[in-house]
């Protein structure tokens, strides 16, 4: 582990962590513009200068660049540095209109901060300016290509970190384009995070465009309801109106970022037709009155027909607490047991799952990032849970195999393989991919009695019905055979009810196998464990 100082300041930071990055464990915030944690370096910008005074690198050189090494020592306010980052800023802001005034990123702009904190503040360029027309991205995000500083964090994440290819990089050099290969809307479901990407204000919130300043929304932190994943979000509200979302950061579940439904789904918090008020048979009533009426309904209820003959309904949307006290007013009420999903099958699934899952095999978003083979059975990502479709995607391009096992048309912006295998396949075909995947497994330790036996009983190929899968199974068990970080996603509305338990036993033998295994349910709603 390199030991370096910075700012007199002494660390020891793993091997291959940048300068810039052992700065920030240090509280130390280097200036930068094309470095994002998320998506490394870029070496694009150069704001990111700072002073080697000693060690095996000499002079001002770009910490996003370097790596951390012994006996480093790095001063970031170096005179010569700083005036290195002060050209910097001049020459980015050759170009760049002022338009902060107008500008919906005013308040909240990287490229404002550090022309301001950096000093820039006289233009000595009165040359033509650079400008480009720019393109109807479709509803949500708004285009201005003026304000572009080249630092192609937009391209990164768009086309490397979340796979989507419509924009990039065009033309060259101080004519570099940065939008849409052709006309039309952005396609991909995380494009809203372009907005949070770019660092000046190419990329806008088109919904809320013009509705306010940063400084003017009360702002505060929440969940995302949209999915099971909870992803963790700021809501920026004005004049008692949602204005909108962003991403907030949470490392073990989004990271920086979060998908489109989560950023614009939010319409019905101050939809004009939302229930406001207590109604009691369709004419406007007080809150009080409205609960005495539905208490008295209730009780006469409950004389007539008994207690049991009422039920409370909740869903996997509904707050925990509410669905606690839901559930204690049924048990002292004696009312039937609440329902808080559509169906008793998905909801059994659902317990299955929660039963299934301790902290030995649990994975979260973060750690499924790292698995080197993933196989995700009766679950569509993208429409079922978004960002898991993008962890999948950080699974794929460290290397690991990823598979889905789904009878339905898959999209994933990745490469993976599909067996659509219907639902009443995919307990067999699991079966047969560990017991063909751990078949030459040297158990680590003595496995019990137990393990041993679930391990042979399994099957180990396909019955005729479903043998067309075999030689893709096949194939997929070698690669498990050899993984050291698998990782079992299942969902839970197309699969049997068998399945859940199946996948968690099943993720515990691979532990049992391979040291680490993983096993991620995709369950029906936020809080539906
Ligand atoms: S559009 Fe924004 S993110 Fe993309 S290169 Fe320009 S400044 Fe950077
Ligand atoms: S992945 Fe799910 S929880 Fe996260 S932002 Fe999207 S809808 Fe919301
Ligand atoms: S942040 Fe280092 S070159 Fe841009």
């Amino acid at each position: 582990m390199p030991k370096l100082i910075i700012d007199g300041r002494e660390i020891e930071v793993p091997q291959g962590t940048k300068v810039i990055e052992a700065a920030a464990r240090l509280g130390i915030m280097i200036p930068r513009f094309c470095y994002h944690p998320a998506l490394g370096p870029q070496g694009a910008c150069r704001l990111c200068a700072v002073k080697f005074l000693e060690g095996p690198v000499k002079g001002v050189e770009m910490s996003c660049m370097t790596r951390a090494q012994d006996g480093m020592v790095v001063s970031t306010t170096d005179p010569e540095a700083m005036e290195f980052r002060r050209y910097v800023i001049e020459w980015l802001m050759l170009h760049h209109p002022h338009d902060c005034p107008v500008c919906d990123e005013g308040g909240h702009c990287l490229l404002q901060d550090e022309t301001v904190s950096g000093g820039h503040g006289l233009r000595r360029y009165l040359g033509k300016k650079r400008t480009f027309y720019d393109q109807d991205l479709g509803p949500f995000v708004q285009h201005e290509m003026n304000r572009c500083i080249h630092c192609w964090r937009c391209r990164n994440f768009y086309q490397d970190f979340a796979g989507y290819r419509d924009l990039g990089a065009l033309q060259i050099g101080n004519r570099m384009y940065f939008g849409r290969y052709k006309p039309g809307r952005l396609e991909s479901p995380f494009a809203g995070n372009l907005i949070d990407i770019c660092p000046t204000g190419v990329f806008t919130d088109k919904p809320s465009r013009y509705k306010g300043r940063h400084w003017d929304y009360e702002r505060g932190p929440s969940l995302c309801l949209h999915c099971s994943l909870g992803c963790s979000i700021i809501g920026s509200a004005r004049y008692r109106e949602m204005i909108r979302l962003e991403a907030r950061f949470h490392e073990a579940v989004n990271g920086y970022f979060i998908c489109d439904r989560g950023r614009y789904g939010f319409a019905y918090a101050h939809h004009p037709e939302r229930p406001r008020q207590a109604r009691v048979d369709g004419r406007e009533a007080s809150l009080a009155e409205g609960l005495r009426v539905a208490a008295a309904r209730l009780a006469d209820v409950e004389q007539k027909y008994g207690p049991a003959a009422v039920a409370g309904l909740g869903s996997p949307r509904t707050s925990l607490e509410a669905m606690a006290q839901l559930t204690r007013v049924s048990r002292l009420r004696g009312w039937a047991p609440p329902y808080f999903f559509p169906d008793q099958g998905l909801a059994a699934k659902v317990k299955a799952a929660v039963s299934g899952l301790d902290e030995s095999i649990a994975a979260s978003l973060r750690e499924l990032e790292a698995a080197d083979f993933i196989v995700v059975a009766g679950a569509d990502p993208i429409n079922e849970a978004p960002m898991l479709a993008l962890a999948l995607r950080q699974a794929r391009r460290r290397g690991g195999t990823v598979a889905v096992i789904d009878p339905r048309p898959i999209f994933l912006p990745l490469e993976f393989h599909h067996l659509a295998a219907p639902p009443a396949a995919i307990n067999q075909l699991l079966q047969v991919l560990v017991k063909k995947g751990l078949a030459s497994t040297d158990w680590p330790g003595q496995p019990e009695e137990t393990v041993r036996a679930f391990y042979e009983a399994l099957p180990g190929s396909l019955t005729a019905a479903f043998s067309e899968h075999q030689e893709t199974l096949f194939h997929l068990a070698s690669k498990l055979g050899q993984s050291r970080f698998p990782v079992l996603v299942c969902g839970l509305g197309i699969v049997r009810e068998t399945t859940p338990s199946l996948a968690a036993a099943l993720a515990q033998l691979c532990r049992r196998a391979r040291g680490r295994a993983g096993m991620f349910f995709v369950l029906p709603g936020p809080n539906a464990f």
